[in-house]
């Protein structure tokens, strides 16, 4: 049952005869671990004999064996080469190349699934030392091959029989190894790769993940299109690609997302901005211009007075890295504003901090970052102002049992930044009265919360005194960013 584990993945669902997360019997099924050991020095594959008994032949092949029970797929790799050729492989470079397929059992060919890793060795000689720690025949022909050696003993029968239904492994090898193609196939193939998996913008993730490779924008793609990429940078790609494949965001794996008009440093430790958010920083924006007109329309002598504000739950900083930017644009001096950025983690924070230096260069020292349980520190005094004329938030809003869906998919953004709990609503119901105790009078909330819960959380503005209360919808027509002033 453990073995079902690492199957959890959506590769090649065309080929599965079996429904996924289904029990099966172990002996149902044989799961075949393939770990290619590339040297990098000279691009060469190692191939070994193979166990009889481990295996249904004597052939040549790559290293390869099956899975212990309990074990994931790269656990039974790296002990199959530590076994078998004596690598110690634990720290090297590695690629889930995939692979499965389920053949319906016969009795003379039993079935089986395939997964397979490639290891990449910088210097091979330090790590590869063959113990023959089971007969030494077995492997005393492992040897080093080129790619099209592999094929050759293979068309002449000499390697594993390779089935034509081995053919696309084959060839995600040799495109992830040997044939850097041009910019446009290897678009192309990663698109089509992508394509049985649960993204939906197969073709946009597949041009973001090569240009990040690349070191160049999109539109260059374009105009490079025949251009031909290394291998190095091929394989990078490819590695990219099986991660987005497996679920993890494209933003993750480039480390970058755009958000209203600047690029944003992100990490698994924060929330991947969302184009939805990009309204309360619209709304956001209009407040602050008015606040502007007000200040100009004063009399020259008058002294200006601070403008404060707040963004609670900053995850990577971009609301209030934004509205800041909006402000310098609106030409208010940034010493007459002050901007607090506030978040319960540190990782959070952290990037927020890169973000606000790297976006807003010098002005980033006229905002603070507070690290606390949503508006506490300030309410405590232990943290100044205490009192703001705007407060912005997108708290975590969404329900448990949907936070639990969504993390399924793989995407790894943290569940501190989406679990509100069970109606999505325990953060918001604790931030309420917090917010109407530090702002100033006329002082305005904008809040950013699901289609699910706007609604209540209006209800609840509206029981706690708030007044004007507004809810906007985003560009999809879903309510989205709830507005309320503080009489
Ligand atoms: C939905 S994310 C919003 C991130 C960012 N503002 C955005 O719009 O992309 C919510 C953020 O709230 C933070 N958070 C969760 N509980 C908190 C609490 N009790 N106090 C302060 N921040 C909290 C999380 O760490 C996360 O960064």
């Amino acid at each position: 049952m453990e073995l079902w584990d690492i199957f959890d993945r959506v590769r090649q669902p065309q080929n599965r005869t079996a429904v996924r997360g289904s029990i099966i019997s172990k002996t149902d099924f044989h799961l075949i671990i393939h770990a290619w050991v590339r040297r990098k020095s000279d691009n060469k594959l190692l191939v070994s004999k193979r166990v009889p008994e481990i295996f249904w032949g004597g052939y040549w092949q790559p290293t390869g064996g099956s899975v212990k029970a309990g074990e994931a797929g790269k656990d039974a790799a790296l002990r199959e080469l530590r076994e078998e050729l004596g690598i110690k492989a634990d720290d090297a470079q590695s690629t889930l190349l995939f692979s499965y397929r389920f053949v319906p059992p016969e009795p003379e060919n039993p079935s089986f699934f395939l997964d397979c890793w490639l290891f990449e060795f910088d210097d091979v000689s330090q790590k590869l030392e063959i113990i023959p720690v089971l007969q030494k025949e077995e492997v005393a022909d492992a040897r080093w091959c080129t790619f099209q050696e592999i094929i050759d003993l293979w068309k002449n029968g000499s390697f594993m029989p390779f089935e034509t239904t081995w053919q696309p492994y084959f060839q995600v090898l040799q495109k992830c190894l040997q044939k850097p193609g041009s910019i446009f196939s290897l678009r192309a193939w990663g698109a089509a790769e992508l394509q049985t998996t649960k993204t939906t913008t197969p073709e946009l993730d597949s041009s973001l993940l090569l240009s990040h490779v690349l070191g160049c924008s999109r539109d260059e793609l374009l105009v490079r299109a025949s251009d031909k990429v290394s291998a190095e940078d091929a394989l990078n790609y490819a590695k990219l690609l099986y991660r987005r494949a497996d679920g993890m965001p494209v933003a993750y794996l480039t480390g970058r997302k755009d958000f209203w008009k600047s690029s944003f440093e992100v990490s698994p430790a924060v929330l991947i901005p969302k184009p939805d958010t990009e309204l309360l920083v619209e709304l956001a924006a209009k407040l602050v211009e008015a606040r502007a007109h007000a200040l100009s329309a004063r009399p020259q002598s008058t002294q200006p007075e601070t403008l404060n504000i707040a963004d609670i739950c900053t995850g990577s900083g971009c609301i209030g890295i934004s509205v800041f930017q909006e402000a310098l644009d609106l030409h208010i001096n940034p010493v007459d504003m002050k901007f607090v950025l506030s978040d319960i983690s540190k990782g959070a924070l952290d990037i927020a901090q890169k973000n606000a230096r790297s976006i807003l260069g010098e002005n980033a020292q006229n905002i603070s970052f507070v690290q606390g349980d949503l508006l506490e520190p300030f309410l405590a005094g232990a943290e100044t102002p205490q009192h703001f004329d705007i407060i912005l938030s997108n708290p975590p809003y969404v329900p448990s049992a949907v936070t639990d869906e969504l993390l399924l998919d793989g995407r790894n953004e943290p569940r501190l930044a989406l679990d509100g709990g069970s109606d999505g609503l325990d953060i918001i119901r604790r931030l309420i009265p917090q917010v109407w105790q530090a702002l100033n009078k006329n002082g305005i909330l904008l809040i950013e919360t699901g289609e699910y819960n706007a609604a209540q959380t209006a209800e609840l503005l509206k029981d706690s005194g708030f007044i004007e209360i507004a809810t906007f919808n985003d560009l999809g027509g879903q309510p989205r960013v709830t507005q309320a002033k503080k009489p």
